[in-house]
């Protein structure tokens, strides 16, 4: 018979339990031994086997149970007729040697102990707890051992992302999203404002030289059996302003005239009004700056000679500047339909303007 199913494993379980209180060196020793090595025996590397022979035990392999963290899994044993003596084991560790608890762990606890079933519980079961479990059971014929499986699920959780962040246009950009979870759980990018998956399936999601139309809100999904866990990442794109090409105006005298720029920008521009050489700041009489966005209006309330002609709007950002010119023309030139008389208009008119000025002086 199996020395370890003999009465000599379990008087020394007892005995190497009462160890503690009594210090009996030399038995503690010898009993660890022999325990050791069953239990190297008992719980050996590969996959257990079923065995139906009748050799000096019996050795079944009840199957795996697989359960999710934070779950209460019950190990059950079945009993023989006539069982002597019967143990729950974690590895190494005895959870339960027949009514007596020897784990210290509160998570584990005895269900049911009779002639028919051994059922211990763990509660709140934990990656750590996954592992081969074994039940030992010596009847008055033959030990047996029943080796169950435990292997624990855990939702994905994703623990480490990178912050939103802000680059200029150009750069290479890494942006990380790590999970845990089991089984490992796999990671995809996507960026929201566009359709499809990014081609990356890796933690790391890495574009080189990136571009305007690449910014946006990049989700990133970590998938497993058991859930998902979804988080996202913003990337601004930093770059120099782009005015749209100004639309020229004609304005009777008297009406309102209003000179509309545009630019595409980011950061968001800031916008400066010339005419010539002039700055134009809001507050001049009769006229007005308004900034909204992308969009710079430059409004005359009531549009005189000196206000037709060349008008410059200059968008600006941190990353560089772009200008556009805008030309406010008076009815005839309208009629003209061409830029190069509207300038000979307007130099007459003023010509004439200072002219008459002249006359009146003398
Ligand atoms: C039990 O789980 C192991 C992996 O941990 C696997 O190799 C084995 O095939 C499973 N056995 C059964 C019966 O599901
Ligand atoms: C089982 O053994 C492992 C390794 O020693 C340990 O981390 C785990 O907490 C044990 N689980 C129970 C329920 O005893
Ligand atoms: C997150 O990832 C970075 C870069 O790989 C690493 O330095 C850091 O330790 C990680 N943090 C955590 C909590 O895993
Ligand atoms: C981006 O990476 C490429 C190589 O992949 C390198 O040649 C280039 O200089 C990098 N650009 C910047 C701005 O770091
Ligand atoms: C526009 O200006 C002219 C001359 O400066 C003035 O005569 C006229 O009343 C003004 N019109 C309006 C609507 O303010
Ligand atoms: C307006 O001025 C800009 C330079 O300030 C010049 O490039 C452009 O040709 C001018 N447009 C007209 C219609 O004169
Ligand atoms: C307008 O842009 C041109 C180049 O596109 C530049 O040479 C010029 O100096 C700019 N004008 C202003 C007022 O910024
Ligand atoms: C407009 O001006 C250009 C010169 O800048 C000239 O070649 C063209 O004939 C003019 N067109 C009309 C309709 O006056």
């Amino acid at each position: 018979m199996d020395p370890f199913f003999s009465w000599d494993f379990f008087s020394c379980l007892k005995k190497l339990k009462m160890m503690s209180v009594c210090g009996h060196f030399v038995i503690f020793f010898k009993c660890t031994a022999l325990l050791s090595l069953r239990i190297v025996l008992l719980v050996p590397a590969g996959l257990p086997v079923r065995s139906q022979s009748v050799s000096q035990s019996d050795k079944n392999f009840l199957g795996n149970i697989t359960v999710k963290q934070g779950e209460t899994i019950f190990l059950r044993c079945a009993q023989g007729e006539i069982v002597t003596h019967t143990a729950w084991l974690n590895r190494s560790s005895i959870l339960y040697a027949g009514d007596e608890k020897w784990s210290v762990d509160p998570r584990v606890s005895l269900v049911t102990l009779n002639q028919e079933e051994f059922t211990i519980k763990i509660e709140n079961v934990e990656m750590t707890d996954e592992g081969q479990y074994v039940c030992a059971v010596q009847t008055s014929r033959r030990p047996t051992t029943n080796i169950v499986h435990v292997l624990v699920q855990v939702p994905p959780k994703i623990t480490n992302l990178t912050r939103d962040i802000v680059v200029n246009e150009g750069a290479n950009v890494t942006v990380l999203c790590q999970a845990i979870g089991k089984p490992e759980p796999t990671i995809t990018w996507k960026l929201i404002s566009s359709s499809g998956d990014l081609s990356t399936d890796d933690a790391y999601l890495e574009i080189s030289s990136i571009t305007r139309n690449r910014a946006g809100t990049y989700e990133c999904t970590a998938v497993n059996e058991i859930d998902t866990d979804v988080k996202t990442v913003d990337i601004t794109v930093n770059y120099a302003p782009t005015v749209y090409d100004g639309r020229d105006i004609g304005v009777t005298l008297g009406q309102r005239g209003v000179l509309e720029c545009e630019a595409d920008a980011v950061p968001e521009a800031d916008f400066e009004w010339y005419k010539d050489d002039r700055r134009f700041l809001n507050g001049f009489d009769g006229m007005e700056i308004v900034n909204t966005g992308s969009l710079s209006k430059l409004t005359f309330f009531n549009v005189s000679y000196g206000d037709y002609g060349n008008y410059t709007c200059v968008a600006i950002n941190k990353l560089g500047s772009s200008n556009t010119s805008i030309v406010m023309y008076g009815p005839r030139a309208v009629q003209d339909g061409n830029g190069s008389t509207l300038g000979v208009h307007l130099d007459t008119c003023l010509l004439f303007i200072v002219f008459l000025f002249l006359l009146l002086k003398l």
